[in-house]
């Protein structure tokens, strides 16, 4: 049995089989739409934090394998509000379902979770911890945009001491040798230490036209009002940096533009039909990857 817990966990040779398995359940998806592969299978979902896109691109990716879907979309509706721990839920949940997805707000609770679940867990987001299935289908689109020969300078803008989806992604594409980061981010909201690379990357308080030119992919994120304390601190920060159709004509012709989401008002609206702007299919990239994921934690593939 083997959880889906942290980005690091991943060697180079795994993330480009995990990658070819996504692009295979693509072709699925696309010639008839769905399998019977997960046929009698059961897939529980049990998030006690906010999710649009990860809850529901993984129960869809379950359809679409075949497979049943058992559902907690808020933890407060659960017996969690009643003082249960992870400990006994995943003890309890994993003999109802076959395999677990799961989020929170607390770094390393699916890690807990994996100590008495009888299945696999997959991590869908611990607080500011990792997510790393949003980092497996970022992957996948920039596999699918570039291919890993070029060399790559992705530019991860805004909330980087909080960004879940940054901090697994960069831990990612350290198995590849061809990408150079640019770390964007006021000195309140920097990448931690462990991240940052003082050979290849680079640290930027704003969101400059050398970064614009350079980059081959600007990975933009939302600022992360639910991590503050301070609602001031926020106000002051939230919109420190916004890509806007402007700032993008800076860009290379064929760089991208990615975003985890949901955005808030860091990409203005004007870019959503320029053909960098690539987010809304990188949201949609999550139905297959996933559809990946579960077939292997399924050991169906
Ligand atoms: N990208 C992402 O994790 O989105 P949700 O919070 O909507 O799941």
């Amino acid at each position: 049995m083997r959880h889906v817990l942290s980005a690091p966990q991943f060697d180079k040779a795994e993330l480009l089989e995990i990658l070819s398995q996504a692009a295979e359940m693509e072709k699925i998806l696309i010639t008839k739409g769905n399998s019977d592969m997960a046929k009698g299978k059961i897939l529980a979902t049990f998030f006690y934090e906010p999710s649009t896109r990860t809850r529901l691109s993984f129960e869809t990716a379950m359809n679409r394998l075949g497979g049943k879907v058992i559902s907690v979309s808020d933890g407060r509706s659960s017996s969690a509000k009643k003082g249960e721990t992870v400990e006994d839920t995943m003890l309890v949940i994993s003999g109802y379902a076959d395999v677990i997805a799961m989020r929170s707000s607390e770094i390393g609770f699916a890690e807990r979770a994996s100590k008495t679940s009888r299945v696999p867990i997959i991590n869908g987001g611990d607080g500011p911890g990792e997510h790393p299935t949003q980092s497996l289908l970022d992957l996948y689109t920039i596999q699918k945009q570039f291919g890993f020969e070029r060399p790559l300078r992705i530019a991860f803008v805004g909330d980087l001491k909080y960004g879940r989806t940054v901090h697994s992604l960069s831990k990612i594409l350290r198995n590849f040798d061809n990408f150079s980061v640019d770390w964007v981010a006021p000195k309140e909201l920097d990448i931690q230490d462990e991240y940052f690379d003082p050979v290849k990357d680079r640290k930027w308080n704003e969101l400059s036209d050398e970064v614009l030119k350079e980059a081959d992919i600007i990975y933009m994120t939302r600022i992360q009002q639910e991590r503050f304390d301070d609602r001031s601190e926020y106000e002051r920060l939230k919109n420190v940096f916004i890509l806007d159709a402007a700032k993008v004509s800076k860009m290379k012709s064929d760089a991208i533009i990615l975003h985890p989401l949901p955005r808030v008002d860091e990409i203005a609206t004007d870019v959503d039909a320029l053909p960098q702007a690539k987010y809304f299919e990188q949201a949609r990239n999550g139905v297959p990857l996933r559809m990946a994921l579960i077939a292997r934690a399924l050991e169906l593939i």
